[in-house]
């Protein structure tokens, strides 16, 4: 990865095409796109590829040549990261370029800059608005409040990782649970039985949790499904890949240190945490 010393020009720019269709692009992330020989990209979209070709003359729509029904989702990163790789080998500068931030669960930016050192590749990526920020508008939520816990569905249910009711929390990949195979089959009930057992661990039947989809086109409204966690696979054709599930805090944190508490707001206890600014 480029570091602030690292002089090189990228070889491989690692962008994120943001969710809401070309609004979200930053003007970074075009003139990485400008730059480079070649645009890989996995877009939402169409209007996306054909926004990006007004930004470079080769333009390549990694979603027809990677992704194949029923194959393990791993074989279709591996491909994207491989075209990548030799595409900046041959013809460099190039640019990857997924929807989202190309960080936040995007395994083949992973595989690209684990191996890019081996084979003497720049990589520089770049920041990008993740599902993560719209869905904080969607649901009006500061996670300053309460914090906030996230995990991958199928990665939740295999670990049995716990979970804090008092914190809000985010399924990631929620219709996709349960298996690594790429499907673009409708979802059953049955899908939903395993993650609703387990939700029911630690949540009430009737807590109400949402399906969150942030617009991906200016056109279109975000949609909040709302329903009581009992009733999940009852809503099995509302909850797509593209979704996230959100299940609001079931109950308030008390305060536990009141020491702390009773010094916050007090100016000696500042005083006694910070220099004297004229000291310095
Ligand atoms: C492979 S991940 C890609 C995430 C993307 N890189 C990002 O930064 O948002 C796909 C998952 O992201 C979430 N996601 C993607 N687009 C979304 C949207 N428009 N609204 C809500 N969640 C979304 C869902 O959990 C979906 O299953």
């Amino acid at each position: 990865m480029t570091s602030s010393t690292d002089r090189r020009a990228p070889d491989v720019y690692i962008v994120g095409l943001g969710i809401k269709g070309i609004e979200h692009i930053t003007r970074e992330t075009e003139s990485a796109c400008r730059r480079s020989q070649e645009i890989l990209a996995v877009p939402t979209l169409p209007a996306g590829m054909t926004y990006l070709r007004n930004l470079c003359d080769r333009v390549t729509d990694l979603h027809p040549v990677s992704y194949k029904e029923d194959e393990n989702r791993l074989n279709a990163y591996d491909t994207m990261s491989a075209m990548v790789l030799e595409a900046a080998l041959d013809h460099p500068p190039v640019t990857f370029a997924t929807y989202g931030h190309p960080l936040v669960y995007v395994y083949p930016t992973r595989q690209i800059l684990d191996a890019a050192p081996y084979l003497g590749l720049n990589v520089k990526v770049l920041p990008a608005v993740s599902a993560l920020d719209t869905m904080i508008i969607d649901l009006d939520f500061d996670p300053a409040i309460d914090g906030l816990q996230m995990y991958e569905a199928t990665d939740l249910l295999v670990r049995q990782r716990p979970l804090q009711t008092d914190v809000p929390c985010m399924l990631w990949q929620v219709g996709a649970v349960e298996s690594v195979l790429y499907s673009s089959a409708p979802n059953s009930p049955e899908r939903f039985f395993r993650i609703k057992d387990y939700l029911l661990r630690y949540y009430p039947p009737e807590h109400e949790v949402a399906a969150v989809y942030s617009s991906p086109h200016p056109l279109f409204e975000a949609s909040v499904v709302r329903f009581t966690l009992g009733d999940m696979e009852q809503h099995h054709d509302q909850l797509h890949q593209g979704l996230t599930l959100y299940i609001p805090p079931l109950t308030r944190r008390s305060v536990a240190d009141t020491d702390l508490i009773a010094r916050i707001e007090s100016v000696d206890h500042l005083k006694s945490i910070t220099h004297d600014r004229d000291a310095l």
